[in-house]
């Protein structure tokens, strides 16, 4: 059988419409934006038009979209110069950032301590969602912005959003939401009364290299990136033209095959009752995304499984962070209360839409049989 990749939360193939859609703008349509004569108006016209797309299904408003260059970018925008814009704003001066966010948003905490924020981080639960409670008593006048991802990459479980949306609507501050794993689908930021929303057009068969925040009209984010006027003068540098027209096409697509969630769940469900009571389901109590298998081999550690299982054919991941070789446990977990070597054994598979039904029987096989295998050599020795 050929390779079967289940790391969709990590990133999705680029669709070749979407691939397609691109070229021209990596040849002939190499026109600058921002420039008056034809090529440049060519090219505005193509990121417009993909602004117009991701717009409608955002729920927004034309202006209200600042491409960035990732993710991650869109993140640190909204979050950061969000918070200053707050300040100027509302006088606000405490940022909350759940505990369980991806280091996109977390790692913003010692800058903006450098620019005099003082940061709080709201706890999780043993699934990862904010607790409700605290984030009662500690949103308050002096709260420049509340950040609370929808869904959460390594778990996959989903935040009360539009509660805690309502919750900041109490005073004067801005609430950033980091949607990454969930656009698209049927929710608009209206829904959540965002003021600030990120997505990364990787995560929907998009290309890499193109995130985009969402800004509410009258919410203007401190620019990082100073420059030219680009991108509602919130967000300098000439546009990735190719990428963005890939970004609005592969959302179209994406937002076009209906009601493919539950497709890509049967694979998921078909994967997890191929595995056996060995292994424990991190999520056992909370509605989770569609394509989300996280779980534990109790004694197995994950880099060993996952090395092992790509020589299988299976491209899985865990959460944590891999630096200097080798992998650090996931920030996500120990907010969630596990231990360190607890944390060190969290899988994920994420499944996507060219999986299939009979693929996800064979890898749930797989991967029972290799770690049941690992874990018997471990009693050996
Ligand atoms: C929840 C979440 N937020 C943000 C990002 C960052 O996006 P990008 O890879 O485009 O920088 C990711 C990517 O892993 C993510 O899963």
């Amino acid at each position: 059988m050929d390779r079967i990749y289940l790391d969709h939360a990590a990133t999705t193939p680029l669709l070749p419409e979407v691939r397609e859609a691109m070229l021209p703008w990596l040849s002939d349509g190499f026109g600058n934006p921002s420039s008056l004569h034809s090529e440049g108006r060519r090219a505005r016209a193509a990121v417009d038009q993909s602004r117009e797309i991701l717009s409608e299904l955002l729920g927004c408003l034309f202006g209200e979209i600042v491409f960035t260059s990732c993710g991650t970018e869109a993140a640190n925008l909204g979050v950061i110069g969000g918070a200053l814009s707050a300040r100027d704003q509302f006088g606000g001066y405490e940022v909350i950032l759940a505990a369980a966010e991806h280091h996109c948003v977390l790692h913003t905490q010692p800058f903006l301590e450098r620019l005099g924020f003082k940061v709080l981080i709201a706890p999780v639960d043993r699934e990862a969602k904010v607790d409700m409670n605290w984030l009662d008593d500690h949103i308050r006048p002096r709260t420049a912005l509340v950040s609370v991802m929808h869904a959460n990459n390594e778990l996959g479980t989903l935040n009360p959003i539009d509660e805690i949306g309502k919750m900041c609507r109490r005073e004067k501050m801005f609430f950033h939401i980091d949607a990454v794993q969930t656009f698209p689908d049927t929710w608009r930021v209206d829904d959540f009364e965002a003021d600030l929303l990120t997505i990364s057009a990787h995560k929907f068969y998009g290309p890499k290299g193109v995130g985009l925040l969402y800004a509410r009209s009258g919410v203007k984010p401190t620019p990082l990136i100073v420059g030219g006027g680009q991108e509602r003068e919130v967000r300098a540098g000439t546009e990735n033209v190719a990428g963005i027209v890939g970004a609005g096409a592969a959302a179209q697509i994406v937002a076009g095959w209906g009601d493919w969630r539950s497709q890509v769940a049967e694979c998921r469900d078909a994967f997890e009752s191929e595995l056996g009571d060995e292994f424990v389901a991190s999520v056992k109590h909370s509605e989770r995304l569609a394509g989300h298998s996280h779980v534990r081999y109790p004694g197995v550690d994950a880099e060993t499984a996952l090395i092992r299982l790509d020589r299988e054919g299976i491209s899985a991941s865990s959460g944590a962070a891999c630096s200097s070789g080798s992998l650090e446990p996931s920030h996500v977990l120990a907010a969630c209360g596990y231990t360190e070597e607890e944390s060190k054994e969290g899988l994920r598979f994420t499944f996507g839409k060219t999986n299939t039904v009979e693929q996800a029987k064979h890898a749930g096989k797989i991967v029972r049989e290799t770690l049941a295998e690992i874990s018997s050599r471990r009693k050996v020795h």
